[in-house]
Protein backbone atom coordinates (compact mmCIF):
# COMPACT_ATOMS: atom_id res chain seq x y z
CA UNK A 1 0.00 0.00 0.00
CA UNK A 2 1.13 3.65 -0.58
CA UNK A 3 1.48 6.10 2.23
CA UNK A 4 -1.51 7.99 1.15
CA UNK A 5 -3.75 4.64 0.82
CA UNK A 6 -2.33 3.77 4.88
CA UNK A 7 -3.25 7.61 5.50
CA UNK A 8 -6.86 7.00 4.02
CA UNK A 9 -7.35 3.21 5.75
CA UNK A 10 -6.51 4.98 9.14
CA UNK A 11 -8.95 8.08 8.40
CA UNK A 12 -11.64 5.62 7.88
CA UNK A 13 -10.56 3.49 10.78
CA UNK A 14 -11.04 6.44 13.46
CA UNK A 15 -15.02 6.35 12.75
CA UNK A 16 -15.19 3.86 15.11
CA UNK A 17 -13.84 6.79 17.89
CA UNK A 18 -16.43 9.36 16.88
CA UNK A 19 -19.60 9.36 19.24
CA UNK A 20 -22.67 10.01 17.01
CA UNK A 21 -24.48 12.86 18.29
CA UNK A 22 -21.62 14.75 19.83
CA UNK A 23 -18.94 17.41 18.64
CA UNK A 24 -15.60 15.80 17.21
CA UNK A 25 -12.07 17.71 17.76
CA UNK A 26 -10.63 17.87 14.48
CA UNK A 27 -6.51 17.93 13.90
CA UNK A 28 -4.91 19.30 10.78
CA UNK A 29 -2.72 18.03 8.07
CA UNK A 30 -3.16 15.01 5.22
CA UNK A 31 -4.28 12.13 7.38
CA UNK A 32 -6.92 14.07 8.99
CA UNK A 33 -7.94 15.06 5.37
CA UNK A 34 -8.82 11.41 4.88
CA UNK A 35 -10.38 11.36 8.46
CA UNK A 36 -12.80 14.37 7.23
CA UNK A 37 -13.32 13.05 3.90
CA UNK A 38 -14.29 9.69 5.28
CA UNK A 39 -16.51 11.50 8.61
CA UNK A 40 -18.38 13.43 5.32
CA UNK A 41 -18.72 10.23 3.38
CA UNK A 42 -20.38 7.69 6.22
CA UNK A 43 -23.37 9.36 6.76
CA UNK A 44 -22.29 9.30 10.75
CA UNK A 45 -24.15 12.45 12.32
CA UNK A 46 -21.86 14.82 14.80
CA UNK A 47 -23.19 17.89 16.79
CA UNK A 48 -20.29 19.47 14.90
CA UNK A 49 -16.55 19.85 15.04
CA UNK A 50 -14.30 21.67 16.48
CA UNK A 51 -11.09 22.69 14.20
CA UNK A 52 -7.94 23.05 14.56
CA UNK A 53 -6.99 25.25 11.99
CA UNK A 54 -8.23 27.28 8.88
CA UNK A 55 -7.63 24.43 6.99
CA UNK A 56 -9.24 22.46 8.33
CA UNK A 57 -11.97 24.57 8.62
CA UNK A 58 -12.31 25.17 5.49
CA UNK A 59 -12.54 21.19 4.20
CA UNK A 60 -15.00 20.49 7.21
CA UNK A 61 -17.22 23.37 6.28
CA UNK A 62 -16.86 22.61 2.44
CA UNK A 63 -17.62 18.65 3.47
CA UNK A 64 -21.03 20.07 5.36
CA UNK A 65 -19.81 19.60 8.75
CA UNK A 66 -21.00 22.42 10.83
CA UNK A 67 -17.79 24.38 12.68
CA UNK A 68 -17.71 25.37 16.12
CA UNK A 69 -15.55 27.83 18.41
CA UNK A 70 -13.29 25.95 21.05
CA UNK A 71 -15.56 28.08 23.26
CA UNK A 72 -18.86 26.69 22.66
CA UNK A 73 -18.05 23.45 23.97
CA UNK A 74 -16.54 23.22 27.45
CA UNK A 75 -15.34 18.94 26.82
CA UNK A 76 -14.72 16.89 23.74
CA UNK A 77 -15.69 13.03 24.14
CA UNK A 78 -12.62 12.46 21.27
CA UNK A 79 -10.01 14.47 19.07
CA UNK A 80 -9.04 12.91 16.71
CA UNK A 81 -5.37 14.51 14.66
CA UNK A 82 -2.05 13.25 13.12
CA UNK A 83 1.53 13.47 13.93
CA UNK A 84 5.04 13.57 12.64
CA UNK A 85 6.06 11.19 15.30
CA UNK A 86 4.95 9.14 17.62
CA UNK A 87 6.58 6.96 20.28
CA UNK A 88 6.35 3.28 22.24
CA UNK A 89 4.21 5.72 24.92
CA UNK A 90 2.25 8.24 23.00
CA UNK A 91 4.05 11.08 23.38
CA UNK A 92 4.60 12.76 19.99
CA UNK A 93 6.07 15.42 17.60
CA UNK A 94 3.58 17.54 16.26
CA UNK A 95 3.57 20.72 14.13
CA UNK A 96 4.93 19.65 11.14
CA UNK A 97 1.42 21.66 9.93
CA UNK A 98 2.30 24.65 11.44
CA UNK A 99 -1.10 23.83 13.56
CA UNK A 100 0.27 23.02 17.30
CA UNK A 101 -0.83 25.50 19.08
CA UNK A 102 -4.54 25.36 18.05
CA UNK A 103 -4.09 21.78 18.09
CA UNK A 104 -2.94 21.46 21.74
CA UNK A 105 -5.91 23.87 22.71
CA UNK A 106 -8.78 21.07 21.03
CA UNK A 107 -6.78 18.31 22.65
CA UNK A 108 -6.98 19.65 26.06
CA UNK A 109 -10.67 19.67 25.61
CA UNK A 110 -10.94 16.11 24.60
CA UNK A 111 -11.34 13.19 26.84
CA UNK A 112 -9.64 11.05 24.52
CA UNK A 113 -6.86 11.77 21.88
CA UNK A 114 -7.40 9.53 18.79
CA UNK A 115 -3.54 9.73 16.78
CA UNK A 116 -3.64 8.75 12.97
CA UNK A 117 -1.20 7.85 11.08
CA UNK A 118 1.01 5.57 8.88
CA UNK A 119 3.48 3.58 10.34
CA UNK A 120 6.71 6.07 8.98
CA UNK A 121 5.70 7.85 12.32
CA UNK A 122 6.40 5.13 14.50
CA UNK A 123 9.77 5.64 16.56
CA UNK A 124 11.53 4.89 19.24
CA UNK A 125 12.79 8.39 20.17
CA UNK A 126 11.39 11.56 19.24
CA UNK A 127 13.39 13.82 17.86
CA UNK A 128 14.23 12.82 14.45
CA UNK A 129 12.11 15.15 12.64
CA UNK A 130 12.53 18.52 13.79
CA UNK A 131 10.60 19.86 16.33
CA UNK A 132 8.60 22.98 15.74
CA UNK A 133 7.77 25.46 18.13
CA UNK A 134 5.71 28.61 17.70
CA UNK A 135 7.15 31.79 19.35
CA UNK A 136 6.54 35.55 19.83
CA UNK A 137 8.70 37.22 17.34
CA UNK A 138 10.81 39.45 19.21
CA UNK A 139 11.42 36.33 21.18
CA UNK A 140 13.17 34.55 18.31
CA UNK A 141 16.81 34.61 19.07
CA UNK A 142 16.37 34.23 22.48
CA UNK A 143 14.62 31.01 22.11
CA UNK A 144 17.06 30.12 19.45
CA UNK A 145 20.14 30.30 22.25
CA UNK A 146 18.74 28.63 24.70
CA UNK A 147 18.01 25.99 22.11
CA UNK A 148 21.74 25.84 21.37
CA UNK A 149 22.28 25.16 24.82
CA UNK A 150 20.48 22.36 24.79
CA UNK A 151 22.32 20.82 22.08
CA UNK A 152 19.58 21.68 19.15
CA UNK A 153 19.34 24.04 16.26
CA UNK A 154 16.73 26.31 15.85
CA UNK A 155 15.72 27.97 11.93
CA UNK A 156 12.72 29.79 11.45
CA UNK A 157 10.24 28.51 8.84
CA UNK A 158 10.89 30.26 5.72
CA UNK A 159 7.43 32.42 4.62
CA UNK A 160 5.68 30.97 7.55
CA UNK A 161 3.17 32.46 10.21
CA UNK A 162 0.60 30.41 12.34
CA UNK A 163 -2.54 30.92 12.07
CA UNK A 164 -2.09 33.25 15.25
CA UNK A 165 -0.04 35.18 13.26
CA UNK A 166 3.33 34.01 15.25
CA UNK A 167 6.92 32.47 13.62
CA UNK A 168 7.78 28.90 14.02
CA UNK A 169 11.01 27.55 14.57
CA UNK A 170 12.19 23.76 13.36
CA UNK A 171 14.61 22.30 16.02
CA UNK A 172 16.87 19.96 14.73
CA UNK A 173 19.43 17.24 16.88
CA UNK A 174 17.89 17.10 19.80
CA UNK A 175 17.35 13.83 21.33
CA UNK A 176 14.10 13.82 23.35
CA UNK A 177 14.21 11.03 25.91
CA UNK A 178 12.38 12.34 28.42
CA UNK A 179 9.33 14.04 26.20
CA UNK A 180 7.42 15.19 29.56
CA UNK A 181 10.63 16.90 31.05
CA UNK A 182 11.31 18.71 28.11
CA UNK A 183 8.30 20.19 27.05
CA UNK A 184 7.37 21.56 30.18
CA UNK A 185 11.11 23.30 29.88
CA UNK A 186 10.44 24.90 26.90
CA UNK A 187 6.78 25.78 27.68
CA UNK A 188 8.22 28.58 30.74
CA UNK A 189 11.06 30.08 28.43
CA UNK A 190 9.65 33.60 27.54
CA UNK A 191 7.94 33.81 24.49
CA UNK A 192 7.54 30.30 23.42
CA UNK A 193 3.60 30.14 22.67
CA UNK A 194 3.88 26.30 22.52
CA UNK A 195 6.30 23.81 21.53
CA UNK A 196 5.17 20.73 19.35
CA UNK A 197 6.15 17.96 22.19
CA UNK A 198 2.76 16.49 22.81
CA UNK A 199 3.42 14.42 25.99
CA UNK A 200 0.86 15.71 28.60
CA UNK A 201 -1.50 15.50 25.73
CA UNK A 202 -0.53 12.13 24.60
CA UNK A 203 -2.47 10.29 22.17
CA UNK A 204 -4.37 7.61 24.38
CA UNK A 205 -4.84 5.36 21.46
CA UNK A 206 -3.23 5.04 18.04
CA UNK A 207 -4.36 3.97 14.48
CA UNK A 208 -1.42 3.22 12.99
CA UNK A 209 -1.53 2.40 8.79
CA UNK A 210 0.81 -0.96 8.19
CA UNK A 211 1.11 -2.90 5.52
CA UNK A 212 -0.81 -5.59 6.85
CA UNK A 213 -3.72 -3.44 7.93
CA UNK A 214 -4.40 -0.87 10.97
CA UNK A 215 -2.58 -1.93 14.01
CA UNK A 216 -4.62 -0.18 17.51
CA UNK A 217 -2.10 1.12 19.88
CA UNK A 218 -3.23 1.56 23.11
CA UNK A 219 -1.25 3.63 25.42
C1 LIG B 1 -0.09 19.77 11.91
O1 LIG B 1 0.41 20.93 12.48
C2 LIG B 1 0.63 18.58 12.44
O2 LIG B 1 0.67 18.48 13.80
C3 LIG B 1 0.06 17.32 11.82
O3 LIG B 1 -0.75 16.62 12.69
C4 LIG B 1 1.18 16.46 11.43
O4 LIG B 1 2.10 17.26 10.69
C5 LIG B 1 0.77 15.25 10.61
O5 LIG B 1 0.47 15.61 9.31
P1 LIG B 1 0.23 14.53 8.18
O6 LIG B 1 -0.99 13.78 8.53
O7 LIG B 1 0.08 15.37 6.94
O8 LIG B 1 1.46 13.68 8.11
Amino acid sequence: MTQDELKALVGRAALAYVVPGEVVGVGTGSTVNCFIDALADSGLRVAGAVSSSTKSTERLVARGIRVLEAGEVSSLPVYIDGADEIDPRGHMIKGGGAALTREKIVADLAARFVCIADESKRVPVLGGFPLPVEVIAMATAQVTRRFAALGGTATLRPGVLTDNGHPLLDVRGLSITDPLAMEAEINQWPGVVTCGIFARHRAGVCLLGTASGVQTLVF
